[in-house]
């Protein structure tokens, strides 16, 4: 017996509209999507072909650097209860966006370099310099760097919002402050003394940790948020370095329409580090 393929089709719940009735709320109603699909204007006139896809991968990142903040402010939470297992469940999550933000970059090599030359000059003197989420970002990990302030100056709002994440607690002041809070020999103010070169609270910070790291099931929610804090801070580093390949492969040595050197000033950011000191305890293992 052969089935009939309209009978088939009919028993299939996708053929089923009818389970929605017209109050009820819609995919594209929820999360805004035509709204969110309105949101592409290119600057170039007529468009170019690629300026949609700049524009996208732009938004894209916007996105997910807001999904980013919203996980470093609960870690932030969860490391001022002393919870380090819990704090680590958000950092983990940062790290799996993160690994994904650095493959996306390099979707922007499908662009012909002339083809971007074609409606670059129409986004001067726009550039990465304002993002303002990004600077959140890295303010929030603990790499804090108050000149970029003066990249808002025309947007007092943003500058506002920038000055406070400075101020702000960072994930290095709150891990050393749960340090602290978990019983460690940590002084007091460790990492504003840290940033400030201070060697006697390096050493003392490393020798906190260096049982920890010897014997990482002494106290393995402590050791499994450490690696993970580590692992955001390797893929911040690897996004810079994959940001500043595609630059170099895209623009060639050109200025950055934000005045920068462009390659030059973006190869010298490559060494951030967010936890200098949770790499440094590797080096002192032996
Ligand atoms: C063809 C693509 C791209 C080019 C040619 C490019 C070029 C540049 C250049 C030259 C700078 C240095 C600042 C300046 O002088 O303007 C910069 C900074 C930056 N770009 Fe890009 N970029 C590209 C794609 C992206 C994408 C997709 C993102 C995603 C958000 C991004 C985010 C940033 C950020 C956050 C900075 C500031 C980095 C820092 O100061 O450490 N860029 N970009």
């Amino acid at each position: 017996m052969t089935s009939d393929p309209k009978n088939e089709q009919s028993k299939c719940p996708m053929h089923s509209p009818s389970v929605y009735s017209a109050n009820d709320l819609t995919y594209n109603d929820y999360l805004k999507v035509p709204e969110l699909i309105s949101l592409q204007q290119p600057q170039s006139e007529p468009a170019h072909h690629d300026e949609m896809l700049f524009i996208i991968i732009h938004q894209a990142y916007e996105l997910w650097f807001k999904l980013i903040l919203h996980e470093i402010e609960s870690a932030l939470e969860c490391m001022s209860a002393a919870e380090p297992l819990k704090a680590r469940h958000f950092i983990h999550r940062c790290v799996e966006v993160m690994r994904l933000l650095v493959q996306q970059i390099h979707i922007l090599e499908t662009m012909h370099p002339a083809d971007f030359l074609e409606f670059r000059s129409r986004l001067a003197p726009a550039s990465g310099f304002q993002s303002i989420q990004f600077r959140e970002i890295e303010f929030m990990v603990g790499v804090k760097d108050e000149s970029y302030l003066s990249f808002f100056k025309n947007r007092p709002d943003l500058q506002a919002k920038l000055k406070a994440r400075l101020d702000g607690p960072d994930l290095r002041s709150a891990f050393y402050d749960m340090l602290m809070k978990l019983g460690f020999s940590i002084p007091k103010d460790a990492a504003t003394k840290e940033r400030a070169g201070d060697v006697e609270t390096q050493e003392q910070i490393l020798l906190a940790l260096l049982p920890v790291y010897k014997n990482p099931s002494s106290n393995l929610p402590l050791y499994l948020l450490t690696e993970s804090l580590v692992e955001l801070d390797e893929y911040l580093g690897l996004w810079r370095e994959h940001h500043v390949r595609v630059v170099e492969r895209v623009i060639g040595y050109k200025r950055g329409t934000g005045g920068s050197s462009g390659v030059e000033y973006l190869r010298s950011t490559t060494s951030k580090k967010s936890f200098p000191l949770l790499w440094e305890v590797r080096t002192r293992l032996v």
